[in-house]
């Protein structure tokens, strides 16, 4: 289990400091976003260079972006541990997820809310994690949305049935009411962005998130 803090949220002129608020996370999840897949612009591969010779923690970087295969690779190139495009923006998945691996970083996919899991099925093959969002891309703080479950438990049903180590991440409006739904839906890694920066403590944040996963998943498996 991962939790991946969302720096969406952090304060973007002091981006140093606020990786080290969450040094005790797994991951650090930056949102880079072009203004035409998405419509908000956030940062690119510059800034995230620049992270990468900071951050005490890895970088996992989520591409809202347009023409993926010709931007992603660079992000692992550049240092990122995992980098996840957009499954409506990629024009050669498969080709994308080697690229990426190629460079040294896991390769993971993305699915907007509207876009269904079924059609992609076979690229687990080549992937290392499937995103799940749970909100429209482009914005934080906004509400999650329960009806995304179902796919999580798809991809995860997917997974098992195909054998394999694939991650499923969920992310948009993860916080500390909405993470164990999503626990017993079959994610194992979780974005969570106003609900670290948000709060007093973004340390404490991300370990009461962890402990909430923790003992829903002990609870669930002595359950039998
Ligand atoms: C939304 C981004 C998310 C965002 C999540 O497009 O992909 O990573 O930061 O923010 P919260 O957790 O506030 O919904
Ligand atoms: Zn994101």
């Amino acid at each position: 289990m991962l939790i991946s803090p969302s720096i969406l949220s952090a304060d973007f002129a002091n981006l140093e400091a606020e990786l080290r608020r969450i040094e005790n996370a797994d991951w650090a999840h930056v949102d880079v976003m072009d203004n035409h897949f998405v419509p908000n612009l956030t940062l690119g591969l510059p800034v995230v260079e620049a992270l990468l010779k900071v951050s005490p923690i890895p970088i996992d970087a989520h591409l809202m972006i347009e023409d993926p295969d010709r931007w992603a690779p660079m992000y692992a190139e550049a240092g990122c541990g995992s980098v996840t495009f957009h499954i409506e923006a990629a024009h050669d998945p498969r080709g994308l997820a080697h690229a990426i691996h190629a460079a040294g970083a896991r390769a993971a996919m993305a699915l907007k809310p509207a876009t269904p899991f079924a059609p992609y099925e076979e690229l687990l093959a080549d992937l290392d994690m499937v995103l799940v969002m749970t909100v429209e891309p482009g914005f934080g703080g906004q509400s999650f949305m329960v009806d995304q479950l179902p796919k999580v438990r798809e991809v995860r049903d997917a997974i098992r049935r195909r054998g394999g180590q694939v991650w499923v991440q969920v992310d948009g409006g993860v916080s500390a009411e909405t993470i164990e739904q999503c626990a017993d839906a079959g994610a194992d890694v979780f974005v969570a962005g106003s609900a670290v920066y948000g709060a007093p403590d973004a340390a404490d944040a991300v370990e009461h998130l962890r402990a909430l996963v923790r003992h829903h998943v002990s609870h669930h498996t002595s359950l039998g």
